[in-house]
């Protein structure tokens, strides 16, 4: 939620009190250098004793209320029947209106079991755009995953508030190309992760529901991120300006004959599930959940898990909830925006995302911006961010770079863990280090795995320009 205050200006407001915190410090520059060249200037390799915002992602980190502490402990531990699965179950119905669901481990484990069953070796699957796990799946069986948005989608800076939609009339092309056998299923990602965090809109959902009933293809919804885009439709789409988040989170989850989401996100817990209404799909993947993942009253998950998550779906449609990281991203990226930061506009879902091509512009693709940035970002102010760009692409067949879309370091805002303070202290040390950008240079690969290598793989900074920068920041902020 955002308030205007008597100035006229609006802030983001905590729609919570904190009732139980974790200390974090804020070790030196000196320290910092260290870590990140131990981690190979790869932020996820980092240790949590070094870093002071934890902005790496929204997964899994986000803080639970109260209640869903609560649905933990009165959780039912059965390997079978567990009481508490059928009030997950129940709260899946009231608030996405799904009779059937079944939990996985995570949304990567739901991906698999999609990909598995709906497979069409040598076929496609048209999406919005991909997300890393995703495509992976994906591809291990054997389909190739055509990303299908708008041209103007990958326009880092843009007044298009949808750049998540997908183009009808590429998806029309793709069915009269491949023929409907060739389509494993078409796929919609809510608040679309790698392009910026950007959602699409109800009519254009409804669109390409409409073109996949004229061609009989099925249609998938990865709702990882539903509620903050219900809550930009909400704010952003004619005709749902007086909906509340929960009314357009059930239209919207009325449209896909599959949803599966990860509940690290939008649910604020360890998990995830797949739902539909369609009783023939679930038959279809449920013979395979034992086998992956668990049998159908757990799926992989602790019941404890499953107790929250029951109390996090219930949660998640509140707009104190759906909207306390979208207000925190709005007011960030504002902010950078106004200083003339490049930064993904407008501002979306997820986090606040800078494009490191423009941030760097001397720092060619091949040496990784969006890696350097991250790590440029960690030394200057030991916050932790990801890499998404050319690093979060694995090589071709031929073992070439692929260079990504878009260079983005991804500053994720984690639901209901950091103040508007430690907002407006990262926009300040990112506006220092825009001062000092020309000490930032590339990366290259030390170390490098054939798959998700962002994940393991380890760089180094070329000409040693961390050490550079480590020299500039204490030169002018002292050792903190
Ligand atoms: N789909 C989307 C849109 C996601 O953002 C993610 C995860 C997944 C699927 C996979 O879910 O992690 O539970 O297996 N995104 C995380 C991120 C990892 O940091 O953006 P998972």
């Amino acid at each position: 939620m955002s308030i205007r205050l008597s100035s006229g200006e609006e802030i983001p407001i905590e729609m919570h009190k904190t009732r139980m915190v974790q200390k974090i410090r804020l070790v030196p520059v000196e320290e910092r250098l260290r870590a990140m060249e131990e981690a190979g200037y790869n932020t996820f390799l980092l240790k949590t004793k070094d870093i002071f915002l934890d902005m790496l992602t929204d997964s899994g980190v986000n803080a639970m209320s109260d209640n869903q502490f609560a649905g933990m402990m009165n959780a039912d531990d059965a390997y079978a029947g567990s009481m508490t699965f059928y009030e997950f179950a129940k709260a899946v119905e009231d608030v996405l209106g799904y009779k059937h669901v079944m939990n996985a481990h995570q949304g990567r484990a739901a991906e698999h079991l999609i990909a598995k069953v709906f497979a069409k070796p040598g076929g496609v699957v048209p999406t919005n755009y991909h997300f890393t796990t995703t495509k992976a799946h994906i591809e291990l069986q054997g389909m190739q995953v055509l990303e299908i948005y708008y041209d103007d989608a990958l326009k880092t800076e843009s007044t298009n508030l949808f750049k998540g939609n997908m183009d009808p009339n590429k998806l029309k092309n793709i069915v009269k190309k491949y023929g409907r056998d060739k389509i494993g299923f078409v796929r919609m990602e809510a608040t679309t992760n790698l392009i910026g965090g950007q959602p699409f809109s109800m009519k254009n959902f409804r669109e390409i529901r409409q073109i996949c009933n004229e061609n009989q293809l099925l249609m998938v919804l990865d709702g990882s991120l539903l509620c903050e885009n219900a809550y930009l439709v909400m704010q952003r789409e004619k005709g749902y300006e007086n909906k509340t988040v929960a009314e357009i989170v059930k239209e919207m989850c009325s449209v896909p004959d599959i949803y599966y989401m990860s509940g690290r996100k939008n649910t604020s817990v360890r998990g995830g599930m797949i739902a539909t209404n369609n009783e023939k799909l679930f038959e279809q993947i449920k013979p395979w959940l034992p086998v992956y993942e668990g049998f159908i009253t757990y799926g992989g998950m602790s019941m404890r898990e499953i107790g929250a998550m029951a109390v996090g779906v219930r949660e998640m449609v509140d707009p104190g909830v759906a909207g306390c990281s979208v207000e925190q991203i709005k007011y960030f990226v504002n902010r950078l925006s106004k200083a003339g930061i490049p930064v993904v506009t407008p501002p979306g879902g997820l986090a606040c995302h800078l494009d490191a091509m423009k941030f760097l512009p001397h720092v060619p693709q091949s040496q990784y911006p969006a890696g350097a940035l991250a790590a440029a970002l960690y030394i200057t102010s030991g916050i932790r961010t990801m890499e998404r760009g050319t690093v979060s692409m694995d090589r071709d067949k031929d073992g070439k770079d692929v260079f990504a879309d878009v260079e983005l370091t991804r500053i994720a805002v984690p639901r209901r863990v950091y103040t508007v303070s430690h907002i407006d202290y990262a926009i300040d040390r990112i506006q220092w280090l825009y001062k000092h950008r020309s000490t930032v240079k590339g990366l290259k690969f030390v170390s490098e795995p054939p798959l998700l290598r962002f994940f393991f793989g380890k760089l180094a900074a070329l000409d040693n320009w961390g050490a550079n920068l480590r020299d500039a920041y204490k030169k002018e902020m002292g050792n903190a």
